[in-house]
């Protein structure tokens, strides 16, 4: 099978069972979410948003709220051993646990998805304080990850009951980050399918893309992806598996580092990425080297674009097209020192697809890093 374009998702009449209004907040499960938060925001430009920890009652662990525009990660560590989220950070590492989705009602949410065969994670829980109240619910996706239902229109507070502000003195500048364009789930060996039809049945998503290891091969590995998306294309979550190569395929170094399933990257937008990535480099954040080969004809499959080359060449910067219009994306290193999390940054400039046209450039420079790695 080739790449195939499913027909448009808005064509379905039917209610939308799970009307969701895009990413809430990603939460990590870290090692140090102290350091994790200064890092976050010294080198993407995150702003200090919320707090909770032993000083807000909550005796077991501490969460660093921290957001960028529409953009806010929770950093959590636990403050004792022997726990699940100790143990998730033994077994994984640094990582995504929560990808959380604003809903207007979580009960509904939580009611809809388990009764199509969602496995609960968070029976539906009010939390309240003197700002109102935030609805929470939540199910099983692959791996350990899992997915909130966040209602928060009942409440004016800082983030959600149990989080005080977190006022700091030091608050470097922001980078351009706006917004989850998209997260990208690497599951195991003939799991994708599985995968796909969870969200279909259990969430309502539709198989808006699919690539196949003819479309995203190198020489060496392979990988096969399908993107899932909402109703409103809010929420867009493609799903890998590796697929058979010469050598190991990426996602399955992923699978051995991971010890699982997981979130393999964070797509996060920006309205300028010349100025985000300039800025993310100056503070030090690496990115995939991209050969000058790649410039050379770039131009030639794509047309015309508003940029310059020059800049996006020294950067790393890649580009591609679909009918509606082009992007710009580039992706950074693994963000820790397991080869699994690592993010893309992602401008848009009418196109709605993922880079088909990168892949290629793409993987090849994927490899060069696993095999500095030994892992090819
Ligand atoms: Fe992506």
């Amino acid at each position: 099978m080739q790449t195939t374009t499913a027909p448009s998702i808005t064509t379905n009449h039917t209610k939308d069972f799970l009307p969701l209004h895009g990413t809430d907040y990603v939460e990590f499960y870290v090692g140090n979410a102290k350091q994790a938060a200064h890092f976050y925001k010294t080198a993407f430009g995150f702003q200090s948003l919320a707090y909770a920890g032993p000083e807000t009652g909550v005796k077991d662990k501490v969460s660093y709220v921290i957001r960028q525009n529409k953009l806010t990660f929770v950093l959590t560590t636990p403050l004792r051993s022997g726990n699940e989220i100790a143990d998730h950070i033994y077994k994984h590492g640094d990582g995504v646990k929560v990808l959380a989705l604003k809903v207007d009602d979580a009960a509904s949410a939580f009611a809809e998805t388990t009764k199509r065969g969602g496995k609960p994670y968070l029976e539906t829980t009010v939390l309240k304080d003197e700002d109102g109240e935030v609805v929470l619910s939540g199910i099983h996706t692959y791996g350990e990850t899992v997915h909130l239902f966040v209602e928060r229109k009942n409440y004016k507070g800082i983030f959600m009951p149990g989080f005080k502000k977190w006022e700091s003195d030091y608050n470097p500048a922001e980078t351009g980050l706006l917004y989850v364009d998209h997260c990208v789930g690497n599951v195991g060996w003939n799991q994708m399918n599985p995968w796909v039809k969870f969200y279909e049945d259990v969430m309502g998503f539709k198989n808006i893309l699919s690539f196949d290891d003819n479309d995203i091969s190198t020489e060496y590995s392979a990988l096969m992806s399908k993107v899932m998306s909402n109703g409103n294309g809010y929420v867009k979550f493609p799903i890998n598996e590796p697929a058979e190569g010469k050598k190991k395929s990426q996602v399955e170094e992923y699978l051995d580092f991971y010890n699982g399933e997981g979130v393999q990257h964070v797509a996060i937008a920006t309205n300028d990425i010349v100025s985000t990535v300039t800025e993310l480099q100056k503070r030090g954040i690496e990115f995939l080297k991209i050969p000058a080969s790649y410039y050379a004809t770039v131009l030639d499959r794509v047309g015309k674009i508003d940029e310059d080359l020059e800049p996006l060449q020294k950067l790393g910067i890649l580009i591609d097209k679909d009918d509606e219009g082009y992007l710009l994306q580039i992706f950074s290193k693994p963000l820790e020192d397991r080869p699994t999390l690592f993010f893309e940054i992602i401008q848009r400039k009418g196109a709605k697809s993922f880079g088909k046209g990168n892949f290629k450039a793409l993987f090849e420079a994927l490899e060069r890093e696993q095999d500095a790695r030994g892992n090819l």
